[in-house]
């Protein structure tokens, strides 16, 4: 049977290798075909973060979904809206994607509601992605601040996946309280099983907390780094990375070698709505992963 729908964008191997495009309009193609998907786990993560696992319904279609870390998807809660959402999984994971939710306002307000088995629309993956293919052979940092780990936990799981590829690999991940870690039971894992160096603080300790009190600054200048063999993501709010790029820079860690993934109020997620941009700027296009020397020269970007 012929499908209603016309093939959706796949991105190609070859485009994986090239340097950042901070063009897509003119490669976007296809992109308002919605996947029906069922959610087919829960996972309460905080008292405010859920993971979802979402599967898409038709066989083909989920075998020829593909993204890259650092991409997002517009999730549609019929009669409710649709709203962007990174994606939380490991590019390589065929069967399903895991999305990090946090309970904010009407459609993720839903969302958190919602059981197992529930249908929603997914359109996508949307928007630019982490380099990480550029960054093999290097040091890598991975920081994130609150919600930050949502988007940063598809990079950390590819970069897990091909550990030998990368030499020292530095995870830092600070949140306000302990009770708002995200993804806590896969620390153990990530520290020790893969061998990466794994260090979690908080602004605000409780009797149960026994790590480091403070800022994620704080971690870092306790990391004896190599600038010129680096390369840096940080996922957070615009103030935490302000001030972490600013520190790698002082580091000597080149600009173009952080990537920050910047996000904006969003509504179609291609280029047509005008709700995302900085300037003349649509962050949904060209964005929402950028290097620092472009946030830098983005107007009111941070
Ligand atoms: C590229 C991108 C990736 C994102 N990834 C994630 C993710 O992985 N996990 C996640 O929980 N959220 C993510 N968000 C934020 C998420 O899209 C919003 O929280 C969501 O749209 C809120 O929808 P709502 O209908 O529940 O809230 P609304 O009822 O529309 O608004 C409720 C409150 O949330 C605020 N809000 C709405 N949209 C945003 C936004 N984009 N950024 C900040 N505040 C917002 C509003 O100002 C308002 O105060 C992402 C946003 C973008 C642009
Ligand atoms: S979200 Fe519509 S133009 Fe970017």
């Amino acid at each position: 049977m012929t499908s209603l729908f016309r093939p959706y964008y796949i991105i190609q191997e070859s485009e994986m290798a090239q340097p950042l495009d901070y063009n897509r309009r003119s490669r976007l193609k296809h992109v308002d075909q919605v996947f029906r998907s069922e959610i087919i786990n829960i996972i309460p993560l905080t008292d405010m973060e859920k993971l979802f696992q979402l599967r898409i319904l038709d066989g083909a279609e989920r075998e020829r979904f593909s993204f890259l870390p650092g991409q997002f998807v517009m999730v549609e809660v019929p009669g409710y809206g649709e709203i962007p959402i990174s994606i939380s999984s490991s590019p390589s994971h065929k069967g399903y994607i895991e999305l990090c939710i946090r309970r904010a306002g009407v459609v993720t307000g839903i969302l958190h509601k919602t059981r197992r088995g529930a249908v929603v629309g997914l359109r996508g993956p949307f928007g630019t992605h982490f380099p990480i293919e550029r960054m093999r052979g290097n040091h890598i940092l991975l920081i994130a601040g609150g919600l930050g780990l949502a988007p940063l936990r598809a990079p950390i799981l590819n970069v897990i996946e091909n550990r030998t590829d990368f030499h020292d690999v530095h995870i830092l991940y600070g949140t306000r309280q302990p009770d708002m870690l995200l993804f806590n039971y896969q620390y153990e894992e990530w520290n020790r099983i893969s061998d990466i160096n794994l260090k979690v603080i908080v602004e605000q300790g409780d009797e149960s907390w026994t790590g480091p009190v403070g800022l994620i600054t704080d971690l870092l200048k306790k990391i004896r780094l190599e600038p010129l063999e680096t390369y840096a993501i940080i996922c957070g709010p615009p103030v935490m990375f302000k001030f972490v790029c600013a520190h790698l820079q002082r580091e000597g860690i080149p600009m173009d070698r952080m990537f920050v993934s910047l996000e904006r109020r969003m509504h179609c997620g291609m280029g047509k709505c005008c709700r995302c941009n900085i300037g003349s700027t649509y962050t949904c296009l060209s964005g929402p992963v950028f290097d620092y020397w472009t946030v830098m020269n983005l107007k009111e970007a941070i």
